[in-house]
């Protein structure tokens, strides 16, 4: 099976190198095209570099790793050269099924990975049009699970899908900066010791739930003693966070509708 990328930015990059450092496609076999093709220079040895036209015309999987805005120009370039039964794979969640099919009637599937996928612990978003058939759900599943676990959701869930995993560690990343950002303010503990001490805590806590199957509630009742000095903490979260939350929230999702109006 062969496997092409159009688009080597931050996902296109992360999956072709994934795709090799996991035996998942070998180089005879991988494919990249990207605008700015010299980008590729360093992929030559894991890849075929060759035009969009082209990788169409051989993979079986045709990925598009481009920014929302892009990808009308790359299924114009390849419309007349996807080879016949190939899966075009969208790495965009806002962009609909409908919209592609107006310029590129195929099989097509849209995938969401996540960052982490960069130590092989994404949960990659999947989900697919009427074309795409159970044969091609299980080789995509298979290519994808080299990057992590692999979610399949309805269309209509992909764009909430997405901020829960993509958008996620953006939003984990940029709450607990500010948090860190605060403690500075009260201690002399180093800065790069106090991003540390609550990074593994963060992970940890993870951790923790899920290998003990312990409810966000469980966690808060374990260390928040009622009257102690983690409950004046926990209160402070419930009563001022949730508006900021929702905020959040209604303008991602706004942001997603009006991406995806303008492809
Ligand atoms: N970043 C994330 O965490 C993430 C997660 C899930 C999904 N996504 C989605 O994945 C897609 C790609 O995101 P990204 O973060 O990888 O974007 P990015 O870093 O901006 O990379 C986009 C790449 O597409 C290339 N490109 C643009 N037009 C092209 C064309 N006509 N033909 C070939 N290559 C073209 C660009 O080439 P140049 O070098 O010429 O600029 C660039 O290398 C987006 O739709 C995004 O929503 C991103």
């Amino acid at each position: 099976m062969k496997v092409g990328i159009i688009g080597y930015g931050s996902m296109g990059k992360m999956l072709l190198w994934k795709f090799s450092e996991k035996g998942s496609v070998i180089s005879e076999d991988l494919y990249a095209f990207n605008r700015t093709i010299e980008k590729l220079d360093e992929a030559g040895q894991i890849a075929q570099i060759v035009s969009a036209k082209e990788l169409a015309s051989v993979c079986d999987i045709v990925f598009v790793c481009v920014r929302p805005a892009d990808i009308k120009t790359v299924l114009e370039d390849i419309k007349d050269s996807l080879k016949e039964g190939a899966l075009l794979v969208s790495l965009n969640g806002s962009v609909s099924f409908e919209s592609i099919r107006a310029t590129l009637d195929c099989k097509t599937a849209k995938v969401i990975p996540s960052l982490t996928a960069e130590i092989g612990r994404s949960q990659t978003l999947v989900c697919y049009n009427d074309k795409v058939t159970d044969a091609d759900k299980s080789a995509l599943k298979e290519l994808l699970t080299s990057i992590g676990d692999v979610i399949e959701l309805p269309e209509n869930e992909m764009g909430m899908g997405s901020e829960l995993v993509s958008c996620m560690p953006g939003f984990i990343a940029s709450i607990f900066d500010v948090i860190c950002n605060s403690a500075k303010k009260h201690t002399r503990i180093p800065d790069d010791q106090i991003v540390r001490m609550v990074l593994q805590t963060m992970s940890a806590t993870g951790d923790l739930m899920l290998q003990k199957d312990m409810t966000f509630e469980d966690v808060v009742t374990r260390v928040a003693t009622p009257g102690g000095i983690t409950e004046e903490g926990t209160k402070v979260v419930y009563s001022d966070f949730p508006e900021t939350a929702d905020l959040l929230f209604e303008k991602t999702l706004e942001k997603r509708r009006k991406t995806a109006s303008k492809t």
